[in-house]
């Protein structure tokens, strides 16, 4: 075995699966597919030795017990490997009772209402990405809309000016790809230092920002401080600059080749959140980490203090414990089930917000592509890894 293989003895031999989150072979030609099969080939818990040891929990149920005991199971450190970093996301990195004033702050900024308002800002958005590029009759969704629309998005709303726009969709493209540990650090640095450079601009002159109305909240009955800013602040970049690009880039790819979907979308726009939730259902991005902060027993597993968990959130729609026929993409489907949000404490903040975008900018493709697909001859570049995402979408269509 080489070295970086790491298997402590409390782990039984029947729970390890060689298996390389970043790597593994199964997972570069489609992740989603090669996470799949996991159902049919390895424990609904195993242990992989590679990237410093963890575990892979691969079932709805299990996930879900995990995610809402942070009594045993901490958000203190969320990277594989083990990144021993300093930096602390807010309000991510925290266990609750510490975590929940700082969620409680991000939470008044994120909800129904607020994103409700957002409505004709991400409409607007939408039709000024798509109607340039829709004449073309061909495009690169992924870089030219699936990224641009919910970081140009985000980045208004936080008040980041939006000519940094190819400086931060370059970070957090590197930070959700395999790199160092130190370049890790490096990269939040790089990020905490943007945020400042803003939260100092705003102090002197605030705006109708978020940034700006970050810098007027409370926590604890006292005004956050700078170093809690600034961690809000780099979850926000992370949290709004990748995943809903993913998102919907997942979404096309699997829209393109369903022009029965596209036929009833475009009759019925009223199922366009079905659609969306169907998407999120199959096609899950993010996969959710935990580091074991006191020892429990789980379906036979020894979770021991300083294990590191990752939970397979994507998996989590495709158990078919839960969802009947779960490979089917059924938009009419009840009763669905997923997590790709988390589940529990920490149950994302952006869910709203990253609903309202996909919905929107479907219904804006919608009215303007009615019918498309993938273009030929071109490979497929998916990521693997923590935050999962298809690199490149050509797309075709009729002009
Ligand atoms: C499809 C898009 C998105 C997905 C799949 C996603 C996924 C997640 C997941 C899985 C978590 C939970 C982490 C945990 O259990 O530890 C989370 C938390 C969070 N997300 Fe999202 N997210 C998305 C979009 C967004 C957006 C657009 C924003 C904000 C602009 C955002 C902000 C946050 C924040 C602040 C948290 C931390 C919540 C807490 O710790 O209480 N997310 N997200």
């Amino acid at each position: 075995m080489n070295q970086d293989l790491v298997t402590p003895p409390h782990v039984k031999p029947e729970q390890i699966v060689d298996f390389d989150i970043f790597a593994e072979a199964s997972l570069q030609d489609n992740p989603h597919r090669g996470y799949r099969a996991l159902h049919a080939t390895a424990p609904d818990i195993f242990y992989t030795p590679r990237n410093g040891g963890h575990w892979v929990v691969t079932r709805f149920a299990q996930m879900a017990q995990i995610l809402r005991d942070p009594q045993h199971f901490s958000s203190r450190e969320l990277t594989i490997p083990k990144s021993n970093s300093d930096n602390v996301m807010l309000p991510l990195n925290l266990d609750p009772p510490e975590h929940t004033p700082y969620r409680a702050v991000l939470m008044r900024h994120f909800d129904r209402k607020v994103i409700a308002a957002m409505e004709p800002t991400l409409r607007a958005w939408a039709a000024r990405l798509i109607e340039p590029v829709a004449p073309a009759g061909r495009c690169d969704f992924s870089e030219n809309l699936g990224a641009a629309f919910p970081v140009s998005i985000f980045m208004e709303l936080l008040g980041v000016p939006l000519e940094r726009f190819e400086e931060l969709r370059a970070i957090v493209k590197e930070y959700f790809s395999r790199t160092t540990n130190a370049r890790y650090i490096e990269l939040q640095n790089t990020m905490i230092a943007i945020f400042t450079e803003l939260a100092e601009e705003r102090r002197r002159a605030p705006k109708d920002d978020l940034i700006s109305k970050l810098l007027a909240e409370t926590v604890n009955g006292r005004p956050l401080t700078l170093q809690e800013l600034q961690s809000i602040g780099f979850l926000l970049f992370l949290g709004g600059l990748d995943t809903v690009a993913n998102a919907l880039t997942f979404a096309f790819h699997n829209l393109a080749q369903r022009p029965d979907v596209q036929a009833r979308l475009v009759a019925e726009p009223e199922k366009i959140p079905d659609f969306v939730e169907e998407s999120l259902r199959c096609f899950g991005i993010v996969h959710q980490t935990r580091i074991v902060k006191q020892d429990i027993e789980i379906a036979g597993v020894q979770f021991r203090e300083g294990d590191m968990v990752s939970c397979a959130l994507p998996l989590a729609g495709l158990d078919d414990r839960c969802n009947p026929d779960p490979d089917r993409f059924d938009i009419d489907r009840q009763n669905r089930e997923h997590i790709v949000f988390s589940t529990g404490a920490h149950l994302c903040i952006g869910a709203a917000l990253a609903r309202a975008e996909m919905r929107v900018f479907t219904e804006e493709w919608l009215k303007r592509i009615p019918v498309f697909a993938l273009a030929p001859g071109v490979k497929l570049d998916w990521r693997a890894g923590q935050v999962m995402a298809l690199m490149n979408l050509p797309l075709q269509w009729p002009t």
